[in-house]
Order: C-alpha cells, then structure tokens, then sequence
C-alpha cells in the first residue's frame, strides 16, 4: 500500500496512533507538544530523560510505552540537538524517525517534528524533508529475488501542525517531499538491476513505461542506425564490441512556457564497462554494472519532474551503450570523428564515458538549452580526489555552479568545484587526433572534463563525476540515488524560486 502523508491538527495528547513522535531539542525544557504531553503523563517524559535514557546526540531516538493519559500506543522521542538546527541536521532527524518508525513495525504515526526549529527553513521545506525521508526509507529491492521482501507496515502518517495558516502550503510540499523519493528509488531500483536485464533497450523501454504513467512526455529513441546517420561516431566505438545496440534515449517535459529555453540533463547510461579492450581487473567489476548510474538519476529526476508537473521546460537525455571486448571492438589508437566533427584519438576504451557525452552533448543543442548539466560515473579519480561523500563538479559558467553548489547544500547531496582551467587543457593533445580521449594520470577527473567542454561550449554547461557517491560498496552494496535530491533542488529553486 502506498504511503498516505496527511497534514493534521489534533491534540497530542487525545490524538489515536500508533505512535506519535515527539522532538527533544533541549533536555532540560521542554516545549510545545512534547512538553504538553510530558505535563498530560504527570512528567513521565521529563524523569526518563532525567534517567538519561535518550542520547544527546541528534537523531537518537528512545520509545516508550502505554504512557498514563495518553492515547497514542507509542511515544518516540527524537533528540533534535541544539535549536535551531542546520538544515542537513533536520533531513538527519527526519530520516532517524523514518528508520526508527520502520523498525517498530506501527503501521500509522503522527509527528511533531515541524516543532523543530531549523535555521532557513520554514514548515513546508520541513514537511518536505520529513515525507522525503520516509519515502527514501521504505526502500527495497527484491526484483532479482524469488522470496520478495515483506511489504513496510508504516502506510499512514499524518504531520501535526500547530498553525493552521500554514496548512495551504504544506500539502504540495508534502508532495514535492514524496517525489522526490519516489525519484530517488526510480535511480535506485535500474542502478541496482543486474545488466544483463538493465540493458540500452531496457532503459529505452524503461522511458516508455515512464510516458505511460506520464503522457505529458515526449520520448524519442535513436538506435544505431540513426546515430550513424547523425555520425555520432564516438558514441558508436564504445558498443561497437557489445551485441546490445546502443540507445540515446530523450524525454522532454514541456511544463514551462513554450518560449522557455530547457534545462537539459544528460546522463552516462554505460550499462556495463569491462574497460573495452583496456580491459579493467576482474576484482570488484561487477560495480560496473552500476556505470549507468548518471543515467539512472536523470530517469529519477525526469519520473519527479513529471509526478510533480513543474512549470519549467525540462528534457532528459541518456546516452545508454555497454562497453565490451569483442572482434568488432574499438582498440587503442583508432581514431574516430563525433558527432561536432572533431576527431578523437581513443589511447584508452576504458575511458568510455566521455565519448557517449560528447556526443550526446553535441546532439542536444538542437534544444537550445538555457543550461545543460551531466551526469556521469566518469572517472576513478574523483574518489581520490573528493572520497564518496562528495560529487565532483566542473563548469563552464560560475553561476550554474553557484547555483548547484547551493542546491547540493541545501538537499544534503552535495557538490564541490574543481577547476576545468586552460592549463589542464594541455594534458589533452594528440599527435594524431584533434584530441585524445585521456589526458595522463595528473587530474584525471578534471582533464575527463575538460574533454567534455570541448563539446559543450555553446551554451552554460556543469559537469557531475558521481563515481565516488552514486553507490556503496560492501555489506551496504547498491545504488544511493544521488544526486536526484540535489537536481531536484536546483529545479525547483529555479520554478518556485
Ligand atoms: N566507469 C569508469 C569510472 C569509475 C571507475 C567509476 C571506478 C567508479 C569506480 C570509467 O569509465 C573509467 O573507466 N574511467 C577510467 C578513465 C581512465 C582510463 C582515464 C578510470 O577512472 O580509471
Ligand atoms: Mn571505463
Ligand atoms: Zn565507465
């Protein structure tokens, strides 16, 4: 059963739930429905954090039971930390009360936690975070498992609101928040399918499915012939070994005005990199099936933009090849013509990712986009430079990249700059090709990107490297679904300002 969010106003302390969830910000007063409640249970709550049961750290949680006076089954208490709250600290507190809910198996809760105060952040953006969090918290994926996983109990789930002027804007938050995770499980769930299923086709019927649920969309699909036709001859050499045609796959949202110039995302859809000839080592390859990740956040973020019909021109476009060995295969030293007519010296097929953009960043100015932006598991270097918290973000434009450092802030999926200055542009020369498609180990995601801005110079361009936090390794392995969240900030900063 879908989860039901709701906006309510009822007395805590009356109120019927399963649980009803209350924040503790400062141990020593408490206040609004926490305090009220604590006063209705002759100060139950006050002696057990008096006992030291609940941690001061922010998101601890601690669950009570059967309180006297009270009607909700369950109390969860949620150490909220110092007031007011960073705006990243609030998203961790909604996501410890969803973990926590979750565990407790109640199939309805309330919650108080817009009682927070978080600095920035009104009460819709809390809503948004808290039904976020839910939302990104009841995922699973069983799709390769023949025992399917048990479905989450908590499906109703109503935020108290104490100002009832408030509740106007609450609900499309409420429903923002929702999408969202609905975005970031739509990355989440073809990150994590196996690639022998997730194939180009299967992204290609993936965007069908996606019109389907959302006529509103338009979506076209160019196979190889018609790539040959457009000479994208780049994005050709990468599935030229592969017996999976490659897909470029575009998905046009036309919510703005029919003027508005679009933003364009264009995602990395290498649905499988063995490295091509410059095979890659056989230990921990199988993460390779995890190179469409870049793609798989566009198809998160265009499933959202859809859900939530927003006002803006938005197109998606996913550059979808799987690289292989095999007799028709690109090797090392061919040289092959893209798409913008600029010949490229491939040294190294496992350096993949930026042939399918380039071309696909060619491809896309026929939009004549606004901004472009990509997103690309595109170099092992990013994890060294920036480890696997942190996206690597280049562009050619200072205020896209202000405004997706900002977005990446405010959402908690964070970006940080590198510099794509002409000093770097020297690593790229070849004495065979207009350019090489590596630039030598110093910079390696840099130089990746600065081959990119050959391709995307006319018109405002940013770059996202996901390779260090578009998924987890070990015990934890699969999919995280970034940066849909930091996207969909920046979209919707750019539609509701
Ligand atoms: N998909 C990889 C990048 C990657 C590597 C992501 C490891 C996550 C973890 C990309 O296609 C690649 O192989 N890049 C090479 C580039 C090199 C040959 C210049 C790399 O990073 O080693
Ligand atoms: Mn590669
Ligand atoms: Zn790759």
């Amino acid at each position: 059963m879908p989860l039901d969010i709701n906006i309510a106003n009822t007395n805590p302390t009356t109120l019927k739930t399963g649980c009803l969830v209350l924040p503790v910000a400062n141990q020593r007063k408490l206040s609004g429905s926490t305090a009220r409640v604590d006063q209705a249970c002759d100060g139950l709550i006050s002696s057990v954090l008096k006992q030291g049961d609940l941690a001061d750290k922010p998101g601890s949680t601690v669950t009570l039971h059967h309180l006297p006076n009270i009607n909700a089954k369950r109390i969860l208490l949620v150490s909220a930390g110092n007031e007011p709250v960073s705006a990243a600290a609030f998203a961790q507190l909604a996501a410890s009360q969803a973990n926590a809910l979750n565990a407790m198996n109640t199939k309805d809760a309330v919650s108080c936690l817009l009682e927070v105060e978080v600095e920035g952040n009104n009460n819709a953006r809390k809503a948004q975070d808290i039904s976020n969090a839910l939302v990104v918290s009841q995922y699973q994926f069983d799709f390769h498992k023949s025992a399917k996983a048990k479905p989450v109990q908590l499906n109703k789930f109503a935020i108290h609101n104490e100002n009832k002027k408030d509740n106007k804007a609450l609900t499309p938050a409420v429903a923002r928040g929702i999408s969202i995770g609905n975005g970031v499980h739509t990355a989440r769930d073809l990150g994590n399918m196996a690639a022998n299923i997730c194939t180009p086709t299967y992204l290609a019927e993936h965007a069908k499915q996606l019109k389907k649920s959302h006529p509103s969309l338009k979506v076209t699909v160019l196979g190889e012939t018609q790539m040959a036709r457009l000479k994208m001859g780049a994005l050709l050499s990468v599935s030229a070994g592969s017996e999976e045609e490659a897909k470029l796959i575009c998905m046009e949202h036309r919510g703005g005005k029919s003027g508005d110039k679009p933003v364009v995302l264009v995602g990395k859809g290498i649905t499988f990199d063995t490295g091509g000839i410059s095979i890659k080592p056989s230990a921990g390859m199988d993460e390779m099936k995890f190179d469409m990740c870049g793609a798989a956040s566009v198809f998160g973020v265009m499933r959202a933009v859809a859900e939530l019909n927003l006002p803006l021109n938005v197109i998606g476009v996913v550059a979808a090849a799987e690289n292989m060995p095999g007799g028709k295969a690109t090797k090392p030293g061919d040289i092959v013509t893209s798409m913008s007519g600029q010949t490229v010296e491939i040294l190294n097929t496992d350096a993949e990712g930026r042939l399918v953009l380039c071309d696909a960043l060619t491809y896309i100015g026929k939009y004549k986009p606004d901004v472009v932006i990509d997103i690309a598991t595109l170099t092992g270097a990013v994890i060294i430079a920036l480890g696997h918290h942190t996206t690597g973000m280049m562009s050619n434009d200072d205020d896209l990249a202000d405004e997706l450092y900002r977005a990446g802030r405010q959402s908690d999926d964070k970006c940080w700059r590198l510099p794509i200055w002409d000093e770097y542009q020297k690593q790229l020369s070849s004495n065979f090709a207009d350019i090489p498609n590596i630039g030598g180990r110093p910079a390696g995601s840099i130089t990746a990107g600065c081959f990119l801005a050959r391709f995307a110079s006319d018109y405002r361009w940013a770059h996202l490297d996901i390779a260090g936090v578009a998924w987890k390794q070990g015990a934890a392995k699969g999919a995280t679904g970034r940066p849909v969240s930091m996207l969909m900030e920046f979209l919707l900063q750019r539609a509701h300002g």
